[in-house]
């Protein structure tokens, strides 16, 4: 059985330490990237306050494709350069959004979102995959959800 609960009053730099390591050891025995996609972003929804999806979409022919998630059901395409994962992908940068609304070209999966946190996972100098989090609450992410979740996703670039 997976029994990991991190405390939430944990200080982030520490909550993401050991989000990271829950993380190796979940996919450490397994090489099916779709397992260990639904798996991880099982495991973001699990940990991560306050957030109404967490998940993957992946870089297929030069689109973005919805991978595993937990949340409503999303937008299923995204081209290149479009909306917050689009842009993330495009610039190879992360993307913290405090407003939805005040991002130009947001796309709107599900209109609770207000605030969004988007991670490119680099493999080989290429952007594979992003990790995309969303909040019902305003400015829910912040520079440390930034620092931690990048190191989230190389830790398991090779993974998925
Ligand atoms: N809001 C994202 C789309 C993905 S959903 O939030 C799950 C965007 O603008 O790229």
């Amino acid at each position: 059985m997976f029994d990991f609960t991190p405390d939430p009053a944990l200080p982030k730099a520490e909550l993401y330490r050991e989000l990271i390591a829950a993380a190796e050891a979940l996919t450490a025995d397994e090489r099916d990237a779709v397992a260990n996609m639904a798996n991880l972003a099982a495991l973001l929804k699990l940990c991560l306050a306050e957030c109404n999806w967490t998940g993957f979409y992946r870089v297929i022919e030069g689109e973005l494709v919805l991978g595993p998630f937990c949340g409503r059901p999303a937008c299923i395409r995204i081209a290149w350069g479009q909306g917050v994962c689009g842009t993330a992908a495009a610039s190879g940068e992360s993307q913290l959004v405090p407003d939805v609304h005040a991002f130009s070209g947001h796309i709107a999966c599900d209109g609770a979102t207000r605030s969004e946190l988007v991670v490119p996972v680099w493999r080989d100098g290429a952007v594979v995959a992003l990790i995309d989090c969303d909040s019902e609450r305003l400015a829910r992410f912040d520079e440390d959800d930034r620092e931690g979740l990048e190191a989230f996703a190389a830790a398991i670039a090779e993974r998925i």
